[in-house]
């Protein structure tokens, strides 16, 4: 989808469990324009951590590994995820690697070692990208930008769900704890912290289906493309 010679941008923001990943996916598939998940970026560099040992205390080394990891993404439903050449596509979705990306998140040196791999990622255009900081940080001048959200308990639900059929048992208080936590660390760190682009579209998705959402957006993208 071309804006003006331009391929496409679209920036999707938003807290956790807000639907982002599966919008983002869908969205894409349907503008025919390529998929970025930033977070599964920040997940990779939290598993390496983890992997040797280290906490979110350990800036330098999240930072050498935020610097040296390699992550690649193959096609695929899901998309795969290499790191190091592993498949790491479902190690990164547990719960405490969550917890960990987003602690190793607010860290400058990690950020500013993802933020340039994601913007030649974005380079030439074609692509819906999502994470935190999509609109405000990494594509600011993306042609269109989106804050999706949902009620603290929309998104906990939400989350319980995606973990039980993945087979992780799941209680929704503690989920809901979790996610508010998390909320409150992406929220409050002082680089890049997730806000709304003054330019974003705010989407709330509480009662609506998936493919409410992805319709309205591609109309959004649509209007966009054709300005
Ligand atoms: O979207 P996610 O749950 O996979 O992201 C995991 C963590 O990574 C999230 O808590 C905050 C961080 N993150 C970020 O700071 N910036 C991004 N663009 C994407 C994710």
């Amino acid at each position: 989808m071309q804006n003006g010679g331009r391929l496409m941008v679209v920036a999707i923001d938003g807290p956790a469990g807000a639907g982002k990943s599966t919008v983002a996916r869908l969205l894409a598939k349907r503008l025919g324009l390529r998929y970025l998940d930033t977070g599964a970026m920040y997940r990779c560099v939290a598993l390496r951590l983890r992997e040797v040992g280290g906490s979110a205390a350990d800036r330098e080394r999240a930072e050498e590994i935020a610097r040296a990891v390699r992550i690649e993404f193959r096609a695929g439903e899901p998309q795969r995820v290499l790191c190091d050449g592993r498949d790491v596509t479902e190690a990164i979705r547990m719960p405490e690697i969550g917890d960990l990306a987003s602690a190793v998140s607010a860290i400058p040196g990690v950020r500013r070692a993802l933020v340039e791999r994601q913007r030649e990622i974005v380079g030439a255009g074609g692509i819906v990208l999502e994470g935190r900081d999509a609109g405000t940080v990494i594509a600011p001048g993306a042609e269109l930008k989106v804050f999706l959200t949902a009620s603290d308990e929309e998104r906990a639900r939400r989350r319980c769900r995606e973990l039980e059929l993945r087979g992780i048992s799941a209680d929704f208080e503690e989920v809901l704890r979790r996610l508010r936590e998390r909320d409150l660390q992406d929220q409050t760190r002082v680089d890049s912290p997730l806000r709304m682009a003054e330019d974003a579209v705010l989407v709330e998705t509480d009662g609506l289906g998936i493919e409410e959402v992805v319709d309205r957006l591609a109309r959004l993208a649509e209007d966009r493309a054709r300005v």
